[in-house]
């Protein structure tokens, strides 16, 4: 894995799956990277606030991920939890040069 400054190479464009998380490992930080239908990447904290659900394997609808555990819908544009429960992730700017996907940290 290559490291510019703060801003880390993650993938491939064409090597993320559509709609659907994978799991990005940088340093001790675990991140969820979301492709999603209209092609835009997202990155958000791979944790949810609730009891630690891996949100890299939840389902994908529009911009919101579910959480595979309790079903918790998060928005993966903001990391707002959303009505009716409450709490936040962690999101992460992402930066495309070519077909390579950067996040900043
Ligand atoms: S751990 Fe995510 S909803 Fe419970």
């Amino acid at each position: 894995m290559e490291t510019m400054l703060n801003k880390v190479f993650i993938a491939k464009i064409n090597e993320l799956p559509e709609r659907l998380g994978r799991t990005v490992t940088i340093g001790e930080k675990e991140l969820a990277v979301f492709k999603l239908a209209d092609g835009e990447i997202r990155v958000i904290e791979n944790r949810c606030p609730h009891k630690g659900g891996v949100l890299a394997e939840g389902m994908v609808s529009g911009e919101h991920v579910f959480c595979p555990m309790h079903d918790w819908k998060i928005s993966v544009v903001d990391g707002q939890v959303q009505e009716p429960d409450v709490g936040c992730v962690q999101t992460f700017e992402v930066e495309t040069v070519d077909d390579r996907v950067y996040v900043i940290m």
